[in-house]
């Protein structure tokens, strides 16, 4: 009895919230109509959706990248859409998307979004937790650390937790290839930018709580401490040993900000845990994808495997730094898989932008697809960056890794890694896709990551017959402790 009294008040609750959200959307949407818009503010082109509340939210969700195609056909580069009670308006195409990437934080931020996110994860005190000059600050600390110097270093790290990792891959077989290169992509960017020391604690607890954060965001927020720890060990170990090692975490300990303070431990902890995540999610799916169009292109594939035969030598002796910059192929893969595939969508707000409206976004995915920018917009090309400019000079069709104060500082960083990992699987296996199976793209998640990513490897007969030597770097680099699918990312 008193559960059917529960559920008859619940409904008329919720059938009185139903009617009170669509008055209060009726009445808004009558206001937006008669009041008088500020004198500089321009009001884009409306999408209306004849649902209340929700507007566009379901047909956005299912596929954004085709919602925002069609609106562009329909309304031009600036269009606004209500979706869950907001207002966004897209900027599409170069010259739209300049407004939001040449904007001033003052009129557009992101942290009011991001923060929400990412300070239960990194912590208080960096990233979209302070405001954005400090955030700068803070990335250029980083971006010091990312330097030739360096990944001349991380070539050799990234090379032999490759070939560690892919030993249990055998000789043959049908693998997940995102969940192994988003475990790659872990362990070598905590062992390249977080330094030996904690990359060799990234056990399998460690990876877990990675993947957690990696994953949840903000459910798994209390396993911070747990990680930080961490940090603060191998930041005391450096603080006192005496012989200075050179990789980013000195970097960070030799920082000051512009008034001369040096950064906290805490700071130091949150950055790096911060630097590993931004480029977590984005390598993986990067290299991810770069392993589709490999295998569905077997010419292609063999062309990536002879280049790196005519840069380092027929008996593909380990690589270094310099070779690695004349895998010019390998290089242009990798750009059209970002073109194509990795963009994410994203959002800066701010009530005072000259729109005059709450969110303000660019999709990169969009404006790299868009067929008045791109010849064969949607063909999969390495060659097209043969040309001078394939995008006419258009400024912000290309735009993978942003612009503007949000930048990505990981760009030649995430090159380093991905160009590394993918010319080491090519000496160690040939890959195929599975009866013709080429991966669904999943448009839903903010990085547009691959439908059932299995892909099937056979082990490469003519391995290098020569033992490994040191790399001209000199760096011997053990790999760490290896993980097998007990990251689920
Ligand atoms: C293929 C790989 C990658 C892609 C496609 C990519 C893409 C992007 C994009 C689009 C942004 C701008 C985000 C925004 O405006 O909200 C960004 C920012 C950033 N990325 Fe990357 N990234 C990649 C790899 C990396 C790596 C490996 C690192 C770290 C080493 C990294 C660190 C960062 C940081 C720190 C920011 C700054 C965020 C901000 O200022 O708000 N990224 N990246």
């Amino acid at each position: 009895m008193e559960q059917v009294t529960g559920g008859s008040v619940l409904s008329m609750l919720l059938v009185a919230c139903a009617f009170t959200l669509s008055l209060v959307y009726l009445f808004r949407l009558a206001a937006n109509h008669l009041a008088p818009l500020p004198a500089s503010a321009k009001s884009p082109p409306y999408s209306f959706s004849p649902i209340p509340f929700l507007g566009h939210a379901i047909a956005f969700g299912k596929s954004p990248i085709e919602f925002l195609e069609n609106a562009y056909e329909k309304y031009g580069p600036v269009f606004s859409f209500t979706m869950v009670g907001k207002t966004f308006t897209y900027l599409v195409g170069s010259d739209a998307a300049a407004l939001f990437f040449n904007s001033k934080n003052e009129d557009l931020n992101a942290e009011d979004i991001y923060s929400r996110l990412t300070t239960p994860v990194f912590g208080k005190g960096v990233a979209y937790d302070v405001p954005n000059p400090v955030f700068l600050e803070q990335k250029k600390m980083l971006k010091s650390g990312l330097y030739i110097a360096h990944f001349r270093q991380h070539v050799s790290i990234i090379k032999k937790e490759t070939k560690a990792y892919f030993q249990s891959w055998g000789e043959s077989g049908e693998k997940n290839l995102f969940e192994a290169l988003s475990e790659l992509s872990i362990l070598t960017a905590s062992h390249c930018l977080h330094g030996k020391e904690i990359r060799s604690q990234l056990n399998e607890k460690v990876a877990q709580l990675y993947a957690d954060l990696d994953g949840g965001f903000s459910h798994a927020a209390w396993l911070l401490p747990e990680i930080k720890n961490i940090f603060y060990k191998a930041i005391q170990k450096h603080k006192q040993s005496e012989e200075k090692v050179d990789d980013i975490l000195q970097t960070l300990l030799d920082s000051t900000y512009k008034d001369g303070r040096p950064l906290t431990d805490d700071e130091v902890a949150g950055m790096l845990i911060g630097l590993l995540l931004a480029g977590q999610h984005t390598s993986s799916t990067t290299s991810a994808w770069t392993g589709f169009f490999l295998a569905r292109d077997k010419t292609l594939q063999k062309n990536c495997y002879l280049e790196q035969k005519a840069v380092c030598g027929e008996d593909l002796p380990p690589l270094n730094f310099d070779q690695l910059k004349d895998l010019n192929l390998l290089d242009r893969c990798i750009k059209e898989n970002t073109k194509t595939l990795t963009s994410y969508t994203y959002y800066d707000e701010n009530g005072q932008n000259s729109l005059d409206c709450s969110r303000v976004c660019v999709s990169p995915t969009v404006n790299q697809r868009l067929k008045d920018s791109w010849v064969n917009c949607l063909d999969f090309n390495s060659d097209r960056y043969l040309q001078d400019s394939p995008v006419s000079g258009e400024k912000f069709a290309y735009v993978p890794f942003g612009a503007g104060h949000h930048r990505c500082i990981g760009e030649n960083f995430a090159y380093v890694q991905i160009k590394t990992i993918w010319s080491t699987m090519l000496c160690l296996f040939e890959f195929d896709l599975i009866d013709g199976y080429f991966p669904t793209v999943n448009f839903t998640t903010m990085i547009h990551t691959p439908e059932n990513p299995v892909i099937r490897s056979s082990s490469m007969g003519d391995q290098p017959a020569t033992p490994e030597m040191p790399d001209s770097s000199g760096e011997e680099e053990e790999a760490g402790p290896i993980l097998q699918s007990s990251v689920v990312v």
